[in-house]
């Protein structure tokens, strides 16, 4: 059986339905009750057994809840998928504390409390499987992202630690790191521009938007990918196999990187203000 968070819409439901077209019977979290009840019914179209939880994973206790219930439901959790995420960007001193605190433990701190209680049941049982999504945002940092890069690069961090520290142990590890995917993650995006830069901001939003609908890979592919590295049990689940030139040119030259990254970010600011203007 699996278990994946953030599985109503995107990346998490395609997810949530490539594991049950693999025989796995499913549980679906999410707090948007309406699709995930969709994505059961899909699951139970196939012919597997399904069961929505709804679970707010900024909340340490509703997770942990989860996790149990996940045990429960057929006495074993043989995979679990830690999915949900939000975006988060802006100017670093413009994001209210708070802010910084919600996309930390919807993005972060909800893999850490996944893992602090699943841990025991599946070094108990000696196999299992534990996947999170992180994003190419956990492997290259990005100007207009800074919230989001740093969650995700702990995402990495975690499990590429974690997956040494239970590699003997029967467990698995993956981290799936995409680059840009066609899912509604605009929806729930929050953006903190500098003082006075509103309207440009506005207008670069809605060109990042323009191209994640136009250049986002389809979930379901994204899904693919993460079902052949569970089968095959890779640690790193690149869906973009261009990520992995992107993640070596950076380490070629770093300080290059942040050159390059800095004059792109100038140019994408001027475009937009210049449209802005307009
Ligand atoms: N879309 C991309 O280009 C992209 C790229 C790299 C990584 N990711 C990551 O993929 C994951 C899934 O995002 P997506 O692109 O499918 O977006 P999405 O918005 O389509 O799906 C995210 C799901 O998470 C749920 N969610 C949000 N906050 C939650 C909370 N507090 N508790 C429980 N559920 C919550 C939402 O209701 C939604 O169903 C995220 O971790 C995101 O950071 C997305």
């Amino acid at each position: 059986m699996a278990v994946v968070t953030g599985a109503s819409s995107g990346i998490g439901r395609a997810s949530a339905v490539a594991f049950a077209q693999q025989g796995a019977d499913v549980i679906v979290s999410d707090i948007n009750d309406e699709g995930g009840k969709e994505v059961v019914a899909q699951i139970e179209d196939l012919g597997r057994k399904a069961l929505y939880i709804h679970t707010d994973v900024a909340k340490r206790t509703e997770v942990e809840d989860l996790v149990a219930a996940s045990i429960d439901w057929q006495g074993h959790c043989d995979l679990f998928h830690s999915n949900a995420g939000i975006g988060m960007g802006g100017a670093p001193q413009a994001i209210p504390v708070e802010e910084w605190e919600r996309v930390l433990d919807i993005n972060l701190h909800s893999h850490i409390w996944t893992i602090r209680k699943l841990l025991p049941h599946m070094l108990e049982r000696g196999s299992g499987h534990l996947v999170h999504t992180a994003s190419s945002a956990g492997t290259l940092g990005f100007a207009m992202l800074i919230p989001y890069c740093v969650t995700k690069f702990g995402v990495v961090g975690l499990c590429e630690s974690l997956a040494t520290y239970v590699h003997d142990r029967g467990i698995g590890v993956s981290v799936v790191c995409p680059l840009l995917v066609n899912t509604n993650i605009f929806d729930r995006s929050w953006n903190y521009p500098e003082d006075g830069a509103e309207a440009i901001d506005e207008t670069y939003q809605e060109q990042v938007r323009t191209i994640f609908r136009e250049a986002g890979m389809p979930p379901e592919q994204v899904a693919a990918t993460i079902v052949d590295a569970v089968k095959a049990n890779h640690l790193y689940v690149f869906p973009h196999p261009e990520l992995k030139d992107m993640i070596d040119a950076k380490w070629a030259d770093p300080d290059e990187y942040v050159r390059n990254g800095a004059q792109q970010w100038r140019m994408q600011q001027e475009a937009a203000k210049a449209l802005a203007s307009q």
